[in-house]
């Protein structure tokens, strides 16, 4: 089969899936209190047989790798029925799932058994206080290292953690956060902040750069790049040299990533987007409900993805007002 490529040649390789726009974090980077939320009418959510009717459309157009995102996926009722649906699907190499973790010690084992392959949670902070002002919540930081136990025990590996940082906020916790994911063999992507959505008050002042990260992090434990980067990912990786693992950084904002992005985006109401940043998706969701035919629906999202030059990261001061653009939780990180 001919792989899909768009416009700047780049193949349609992973498909994410927000399964729902709720989460019950309000972290300041992504959806922050002041910000209203407008969550999508119930009945325009997918369903999981639709959900699972569009992924086999997509792993039928070259689509290898899954990642169930949000709002929070775990927030969804039996979400293992869909992760069961999706991990039969014939020819997908990989099922994964981003989730804040406050939610998963109590479906990290039913996740695995469904057929989850990996899981990356978002942790910001390990300092009590600084977690849960960063992720607007009560919750305290000892449920999410629960759900992280949780999931290490159900026998995911490796773990990823994912840590936005913010300039004044919760750069004190990089060096704790390395040592935390080294000693339990977890894998730490550092994560520049960026402008998505359009209610965060983004500002370039307050990205911490990856070079910066690093060179904090080399201070303390010398490291080495991890060369040559997989076509696709967006993590760049390092080891330590004492051979205790490796971590990332994923420099959205300083050395963009664009030229080999391969990742469609289904909302969970259905809408298609070709970009993190972009502004309006292709409806789904009618069509899939509309009598479309399976040929129907993979001739509209392989248009759709032909016709995409989405490369927002790599031109980020010359497009359109932040307002404009759709929320991380309706888009999924
Ligand atoms: P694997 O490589 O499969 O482990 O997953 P991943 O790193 O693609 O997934 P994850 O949800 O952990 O993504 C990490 C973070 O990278 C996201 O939360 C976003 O902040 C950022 N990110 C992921 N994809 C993109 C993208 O296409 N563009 C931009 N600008 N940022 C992205
Ligand atoms: N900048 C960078 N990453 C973000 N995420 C959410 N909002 C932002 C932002 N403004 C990431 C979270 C989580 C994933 C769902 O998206 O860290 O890992
Ligand atoms: Fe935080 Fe993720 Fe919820 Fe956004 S979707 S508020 S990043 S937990
Ligand atoms: Fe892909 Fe858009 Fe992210 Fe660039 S900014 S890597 S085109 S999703």
């Amino acid at each position: 089969m001919n792989v899909l490529s768009d416009r700047l040649g780049r193949p349609l390789r992973d498909l994410r899936i927000s399964v729902t726009d709720r989460c019950n974090f309000r972290c300041t980077y992504c959806l922050p209190p002041t910000q209203p939320v407008r969550y999508r009418p119930q009945d325009r959510i997918l369903s999981f047989e639709e959900i699972e009717r569009v992924a086999r459309v997509f792993v039928g157009l070259g689509v290898r790798k899954i990642r169930l995102t949000g709002g929070e996926p775990l927030v969804r009722h039996e979400l293992p029925e869909l992760v069961g649906r999706l991990a039969a699907l014939p020819g997908l190499g990989d099922l994964g799932l981003t989730t804040n973790g406050s939610l998963l010690a109590a479906q990290a084992s039913q996740l695995r058994e469904a057929g989850l392959r990996r899981v990356t949670v978002s942790l910001d902070a390990l300092d009590d206080r600084t977690f849960r002002s960063l992720a607007g919540t009560d919750r305290p930081v000892a449920a999410v290292l629960a759900g992280i136990d949780a999931a290490m025990r159900a026998g995911f590996a490796p773990i990823k953690l994912n840590m936005v940082v913010l300039r004044g906020v919760n750069e004190g916790e990089i060096i704790p956060m390395a040592r935390f994911a080294r000693e339990r063999g977890l894998t730490l992507r550092f994560i520049e902040y960026m402008d998505v959505g359009g209610g965060n008050g983004w500002c370039r002042q307050d990205v911490v750069e990856a070079g910066e990260i690093l060179a904090r992090v080399g201070a303390e434990l010398p490291i080495q790049p991890i060369l040559p980067r997989v076509a696709g990912e967006v993590a760049e990786r390092f080891s330590y040299e004492d051979g205790a693992g490796e971590f990332g950084v994923i420099a959205a904002v300083t050395r963009p990533f664009c030229v080999d992005c391969s990742r469609m985006r289904l909302t969970a109401d259905g809408e298609l987007y070709t970009c993190l940043f972009g502004v309006s998706g292709v409806d789904l969701r009618s069509l899939l409900r509309s009598g479309a035919t399976d040929d129907d629906l993979a001739s509209v999202i392989a248009s759709t993805w032909r016709s995409r030059d989405d490369r927002y990261s790599q031109r980020r001061s010359e497009l359109l007002p932040a307002t404009a653009r759709v929320a991380m939780t309706v888009i999924g990180g």
